[in-house]
């Protein structure tokens, strides 16, 4: 592998020492991001798309920790964003204005005027708030759109986002309509954009997206970039296949290369999970053991109001007992605290689990921290970034005051 002698330097995985350091220095519940995995995963992309015309906008509504954005932009990549209020971030993470893009969908238009105003690259996702650019910008600005191309894919319903009922994009069967407002407004359109989903392990789907995108790209002159969105799967289970992005790199880079429409422009990606999801690790205590017919529980001191994505897609999150790695495999249903049904994994057999004892949640980076809320009135779990060995508090753990914040109080 032509990168070797880059992984071997750096740290693929926090070590269970590592963890248990961190948990015992900062308490629990813990996030933790490792930032070399980061690296090794933006490595991974930058190799296989070995082209210097291939661009990757880190999709941050999977992690916008500032230190995060910090530590993405000092490796060289760029961002995607999905609201006004992350590209302010992303801004105040210090990206070039250049270098981040916003990928609207069903937002206002003053919204869109704003991302104008910071200078940011924008794909606009409907005919309307197309218009709208058209009527107050002409081809002042440039512009992408983002389609909608009608292909299923993902992970499960709630995360695909390009079929013929999804809400995002513009469907292509309104390309007449789409033209006429371009040719109306003299909009000028260098990008379009597709995204179909999230866990997308087939590289079949962006080909498919590619065919479709491909035959209406002569339609659009002044194209300087294709954006083939994000949705890159990792493992998330024990055998877990991910996408294979050697083999999506080469099919790409040919299908653009041997189209004479495309063979000129960069190709982008808005990578969330790839990125960040196998970085991060989320500690929790356990609080309770309750025997019962059913199951023996493990209630943990968290619930879906700090890691959703167990309850919210069925999400398989792989755990660990990190304070009795030797004891005999059991099984157990690790459930929260939350007043409502929090089961993280039901009947898991893992290392015995007793009160308080430790476990981790793998692939906790994405989706984890930023899905959380403070439901039931708990706080928020701290956040710790692991660089060059060295363990760094990057959010502290919410305190009362934080519940009370905002509120007008007589
Ligand atoms: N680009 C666009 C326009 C997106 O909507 C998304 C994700 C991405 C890129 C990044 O997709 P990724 O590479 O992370 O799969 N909360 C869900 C995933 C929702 C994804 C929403 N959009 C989960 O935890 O599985």
């Amino acid at each position: 592998m032509k990168t070797a002698f880059f992984y071997f330097r750096m740290t693929e995985q926090l070590s269970r020492e590592q963890l248990l350091q961190s948990a015992n220095e900062f308490g629990t519940p813990l996030y933790i991001y490792n930032a070399d995995k980061i690296e090794i995963q933006y490595k991974r992309l930058t190799s296989a798309f070995n082209n210097n015309k291939t661009r990757f906008f880190y999709a941050c509504k999977a992690l916008t920790n500032i230190n995060i954005l910090k530590f993405i932009k000092s490796i060289g990549c760029s961002v995607d964003c999905s609201s006004i209020n992350e590209v302010k971030l992303a801004l105040f993470a210090g990206f070039e204005p250049s270098n981040v893009l916003y990928t609207s969908n069903g937002i206002g238009f003053e919204e869109i005027e704003e991302a104008q105003l910071l200078g940011v690259i924008i794909n606009i996702d409907s005919l309307s708030n197309l218009k709208k650019f058209g009527k107050k910008y002409g081809n002042s600005y440039p512009v992408g759109v983002r389609l909608r191309p009608n292909i299923m894919a993902g992970g499960n319903l709630k995360i695909a986002t390009g079929h013929d009922k999804s809400k995002f994009g513009i469907p292509v069967e309104q390309l007449g309509d789409l033209l006429q407002i371009i040719t109306h407004y003299q909009i000028n359109i260098t990008n379009l954009h597709m995204h179909t989903g999230s866990d997308i392990k087939d590289a079949d789907v962006f080909l498919q997206g590619i065919e479709v995108l491909f035959d209406i790209v002569p339609h659009f002159p002044k194209l300087k970039s294709i954006d083939l969105g994000g949705g890159f799967k990792v493992g998330y289970k024990e055998g877990d296949t991910a996408i294979d992005i050697d083999n999506l790199a080469a099919r790409v880079m040919a299908a653009f290369d041997n189209n004479e429409h495309t063979k000129n422009l960069e190709i982008w990606f808005e990578p969330g999970k790839f990125m960040v999801s196998e970085c991060g690790y989320f500690i929790t205590k356990v609080n309770v053991i309750k025997e019962t017919a059913a199951a023996t529980f493990a209630g943990v001191n968290s619930g879906f109001n700090h890691l959703i994505r167990p309850m919210f897609y069925d999400a398989y999150h792989r755990i660990e007992n990190l304070s009795n790695p030797d004891g005999e495999i059991k099984e157990f249903s690790i459930t929260g605290y939350i007043c409502e049904t929090d089961t993280f994994a039901w009947q898991r057999p893992m290392n015995e689990v007793r009160e308080d004892d430790l476990l981790v949640f793998y692939n906790a980076g994405a989706y984890g921290f930023e899905m959380s809320s403070n439901y039931n009135s708990r706080y928020k779990p701290a956040e710790v970034m692991v660089k060059n060995g060295e363990p760094k508090l990057i959010r502290k753990r919410d305190e009362f005051e934080d519940l009370l914040s905002g509120q007008i109080i007589d």
